[in-house]
C-alpha cells in the first residue's frame, strides 16, 4: 500500500497546552481515514499539522515518503526544510474548510482559480479552464459569476470543495466540511464526498455525521486530549467499541436511535 501521509511520533504544543502527543497515523493511497473525538480532542491540529498550516515539534510527518518541514543537519540537528521544498512536499495534498475561507471580494469562479494564478503561477486563460471543469464536478457551473454572499451555504462549501479539486490533488483534508450547514444543506455535501470517495480519492476527515463516517470510512480514528484511544474499521469502532472512553462519546448519538452501522440512510436521522 503507498502511504499517502505518514505521521510518526508527532507532537505538537501550543503554550503548555499539549494538542498532539505522540501521534502516529499511516494514510494509504485510496483510504478515507476519518478522525472522530470530543472538542479540543486535537482533530483540527493533526489535520493541520498534514498541511504545516501547523509546525510540529516533535516527530516526523512524510508526505508519499517525503519528510515534511524538516531535516537533520550534519550535527544532527532537526532544521527548518526551505519553504520551496515545503510547497514541492505539499503539493499533493489540498484541504477543505468547516468555514469555507472563500474571499468574498471574488466570485465562485476566481475563488477557485486563486490558488493556480496566485499559487501556482499559472496563466490565467488555462486557470479559467480547470476551474470552470472544477465547478463542474460541484455542480455549480450556473453559479461561476456569482459572490459567496449570493451562494447558500451549502454552494458555499460546494466551491471550497472545488477549489480543492481545481489544483489537482491526490489527497484532501476535510476538515468537519458540513459542520456550519443546516442539516437540509448538509447532505449536497455529503453527496459530493461520496462520489469522491467512489471515484479513489484517499481523503482525511475530520466529521460529527457519525452515520456517515460509518458509510464511508476504511478506518476511524477515535481522539482524545491529543492521543489516539483506539483506531479501526467503521464496524469495530461504533458496534463494538473496547474503550470505555469512546462508548461514552457514542452513547448520545446511540440514544438518539442513529443506526450508524446501517448507512446514512437507513438510521432515524430524518425524524
Ligand atoms: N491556535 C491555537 N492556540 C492555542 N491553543 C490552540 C490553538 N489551536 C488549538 N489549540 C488547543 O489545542 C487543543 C486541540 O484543539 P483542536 O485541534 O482545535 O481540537 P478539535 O479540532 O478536536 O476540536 C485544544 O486544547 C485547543 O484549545
Ligand atoms: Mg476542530
Amino acid at each position: 500500500m503507498t502511504s499517502m501521509i505518514s505521521m510518526r511520533g508527532v507532537c505538537k504544543n501550543f503554550g503548555t497546552q499539549a494538542a498532539l502527543t505522540d501521534f502516529n497515523l499511516e494514510v494509504g493511497r485510496s483510504e478515507i481515514v476519518t478522525l472522530i473525538g470530543p472538542s479540543g480532542s486535537g482533530k483540527t491540529t493533526a489535520l493541520r499539522c498534514m498541511n504545516f498550516l501547523e509546525t510540529h515539534e516533535g516527530g516526523e510527518i512524510y508526505i508519499k515518503g517525503a519528510r515534511l518541514g524538516y531535516f537533520e543537519d550534519a550535527a544532527g540537528r532537526r532544521q527548518r526544510d526551505t519553504e520551496r521544498n515545503i510547497t514541492g512536499v505539499l503539493s499533493p495534498l489540498a484541504m477543505v474548510f468547516q468555514q469555507f475561507n472563500l474571499w468574498p471580494h471574488m466570485t465562485a469562479l476566481e475563488n477557485v482559480m486563486a490558488p493556480l494564478v496566485l499559487g501556482r503561477r499559472m496563466a490565467k486563460d488555462k486557470a479559467r479552464n480547470i476551474a470552470g471543469a472544477a465547478l463542474e464536478r460541484v455542480g455549480l457551473s450556473h453559479r461561476a459569476a456569482h459572490h459567496p454572499a449570493h451562494l447558500s451555504g451549502g454552494q458555499q462549501q460546494r466551491v471550497g470543495i472545488a477549489r480543492a479539486l481545481a489544483i489537482q490533488p491526490e489527497v484532501l483534508l476535510l476538515d468537519e466540511p458540513t459542520s456550519a450547514l443546516d442539516p437540509e444543506l448538509a447532505d449536497e455535501v455529503l453527496e459530493i464526498i461520496q462520489a469522491l470517495a467512489r471515484e479513489g480519492m484517499t481523503m482525511v476527515m475530520v466529521t460529527h455525521e457519525m452515520s456517515f463516517a460509518a458509510d464511508i470510512s476504511s478506518r476511524v480514528v477515535f481522539m482524545e486530549a491529543g492521543e489516539i484511544i483506539e483506531a479501526g474499521p467503521p464496524r469495530s469502532i461504533f458496534e463494538t467499541p473496547d474503550s470505555e472512553r469512546l462508548r461514552d462519546f457514542l452513547a448520545p448519538w446511540k440514544r438518539r436511535g442513529l443506526a450508524v452501522h446501517m448507512g446514512r440512510n437507513a438510521g432515524t436521522e430524518a425524524v
